[in-house]
């Protein structure tokens, strides 16, 4: 699979405190990754520094072969790159038609509806108050109303039951065969894990492991998440 996304010896820190000391991954398009690890591993940094919102120490980051290190978090999302955040990113006190029409870069808000039919019964509720799972499929609608190529996905299934979780998934299986680049960043997670081609545990800031998603399945791995 060629790599969409690489990191190469990416450091990157917080004052005097350094959170990723050299990671080396590549992530593939067309193809769901699995980023996985521990509370404090650095999953958040490693996908903030791909969008942008914070700049590696030393290291280079590549999109589609172009050295994209320097690109500010706006050139990339322009360019098709959308970080959905740790904890929705929607805009609370804007009803569900607002915020979906603040994604759309077209008129049409359809392709999201569409994918998530409950929100088509919430159009005129503020965001606010949507369940966690329905947060999620209006964050995750992002993704569909625009012409999104990488999706960045922090810890999308937190505090969501399996059916929701499941149901998330299959829309952003769909968008991987669609030949966008997927990362789920989530904790040991087995949903994840079955969606995965690609599986990553980062591990205090390194790579812990890089492989099969099946080969985490198994017992053995648990010092992974120490
Ligand atoms: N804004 C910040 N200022 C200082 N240190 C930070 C900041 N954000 C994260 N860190 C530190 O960087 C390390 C990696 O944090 P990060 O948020 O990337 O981890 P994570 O894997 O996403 O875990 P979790 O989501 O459970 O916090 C941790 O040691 C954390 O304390
Ligand atoms: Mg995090």
């Amino acid at each position: 699979m060629p790599a969409s996304l690489a990191l190469h010896d990416v450091r990157v820190r917080y004052g005097p405190v350094e959170a990723l000391h050299g990671v080396d991954l590549a992530f593939p398009a067309g193809a769901v990754t699995a980023l996985l690890g521990r509370n404090g591993a650095g999953r958040s940094t490693l996908l903030r520094t791909l969008a942008g919102l914070l700049s590696p120490t030393s290291g280079r980051i590549e999109w589609d072969g172009r050295d994209v290190t320097r690109w500010t978090a706006s050139e990339r999302a322009r360019d098709g790159l959308a970080l959905i955040p740790d904890g929705h990113g929607v805009f609370a006190g804007l009803s569900v038609r607002d915020n979906l029409r603040v994604f759309a870069s077209a008129d049409t808000i359809d392709p999201a509806l569409d994918a998530f039919p409950v929100l088509r019964k919430r159009l005129g509720q503020r965001a606010g108050t949507l369940s966690g799972g329905e947060q999620q499929m209006l964050a995750v609608s992002r993704a569909l109303l625009r012409p999104s190529r990488v999706l960045l996905l922090d810890e999308l299934s937190q505090g969501l039951a399996p059916r929701v979780v499941a149901q998330l998934y299959d829309v952003v299986s769909e968008l991987a065969a669609g030949q966008r680049t997927v990362v789920l960043v989530e904790q040991y997670a087995g949903e994840a894990l079955r969606r995965a081609d690609v599986a990553y545990v980062l591990r205090r800031g390194r790579v812990a492991f890089a492989g099969e998603p099946g080969e985490l399945r198994t017992d053995g791995h648990a010092s992974l998440f120490d």
